[in-house]
């Protein structure tokens, strides 16, 4: 059993090489994991010899352009890397008979809902992010009858650029800071994503395959939903600056380049349905990340 990692380097991916390595290279499987400066996606002819050449039985891709606001400025590129390049990665994979997992994100939908989405929930992404997003994910299924979407949430982690670290750096700067209120989603962790992950690599070795029936789009949060205000209130009262205050603001107060969904709350249940797994609540798994700020 051998597995291919890319975008070993981002805040997921660096999650997902340290639990394949500690929980399944032991037991001999194999991995080969490959960082943005080893394999550029968007080259495609080699990331199709990459393929070719490692033929791994299971593909985890990890790697994606995230940049939500400067996508808007840069939409070829992002469409290479979102889009493209997954269905480039997918034809390969069906070639050397690989599974797929790839990620994606509820930034597939406009946010007017007002109950959390299922996968059978229309899409109508409204950032380039969100566009090149679904496209990746309609190509990898369209390509690769073997593969699995997981659409994840306001990711974040102890490594890496990301809202919680952000926070925390303002926070020790200032004595207030002001954070959008309206915008509700589930703060999810690397590590929960990585947890969740394992549990489905554990699937496919058992089972050798992802195909049909659970063939398909995931949703794949933590439980429970905040707003971004709420967000930052619970990092800034878990933290060493919790005299710091948090005022809440509206969208309107803080423009983006890219536009954001006001409700973005997925439901779970068909990941809990299928595989037996759900991921932790966000506070839950908040608590868990900030014991391990570095
Ligand atoms: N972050 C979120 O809030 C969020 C929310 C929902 C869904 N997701 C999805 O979750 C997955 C993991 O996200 P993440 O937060 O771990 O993102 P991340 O930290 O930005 O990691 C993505 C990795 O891909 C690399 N990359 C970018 N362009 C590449 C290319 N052309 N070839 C190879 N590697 C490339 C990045 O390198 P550089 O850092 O050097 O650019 C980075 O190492 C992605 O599919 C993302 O769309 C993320």
């Amino acid at each position: 059993m051998k597995i291919l990692l890319l975008g070993r380097d981002g805040q997921l991916g660096t999650d997902l090489n340290e639990i394949l390595l500690c929980e399944l290279v032991p037991q001999g499987v194999e991995l080969s994991s490959y960082g943005f400066e080893d394999l550029d996606i968007s080259n495609f002819e080699r990331l199709q010899e990459v393929i070719n050449d490692e033929k791994p039985d299971l593909i985890i891709n990890a790697a994606a352009y995230t940049a939500v606001d400067k996508a808007e400025s840069e939409p070829e590129l992002v469409a290479l890397v979102n889009a493209e390049a997954p269905a480039v990665m997918a034809k390969a994979a069906a070639a050397v008979n690989a599974g797929i997992i790839h990620y994606s994100t509820d930034y597939v939908f406009d946010g007017s809902a007002s109950r959390p989405y299922t996968e059978e929930d229309q899409t109508s992404p409204e950032s380039v992010y969100g566009r090149t997003k679904l496209d990746g994910e309609n190509a990898v299924l369209t390509n690769c009858n073997n593969a699995l979407v997981l659409r994840t949430s306001w990711v974040y982690s102890m490594h890496g650029q990301n809202f919680l670290r952000t926070m925390l750096r303002l926070a020790a700067e200032r004595d207030e800071l002001k954070v959008v209120g309206d915008q509700v989603g589930s703060p999810t962790t690397t590590r929960a994503l990585a947890d969740a992950t394992l549990k489905l690599v554990q699937y496919f070795i058992l089972n050798g395959e992802f195909s049909d029936p659970v063939s398909g789009v995931y949703h794949m949060t933590c439980g429970g939903q905040a707003s971004w205000c709420d967000f930052a209130r619970a990092i800034i009262a878990a933290s060493e600056y919790s005299d710091t205050r948090v005022l809440d603001i509206t969208t309107a107060d803080y423009p983006t380049a890219a536009k954001r969904p006001a409700y973005s709350v997925l439901s779970n249940n068909k990941l809990y349905d299928t595989f037996g797994i759900r991921l932790p609540d966000w506070e839950t798994a908040l608590d868990q990340c900030m014991q391990k700020i570095d």
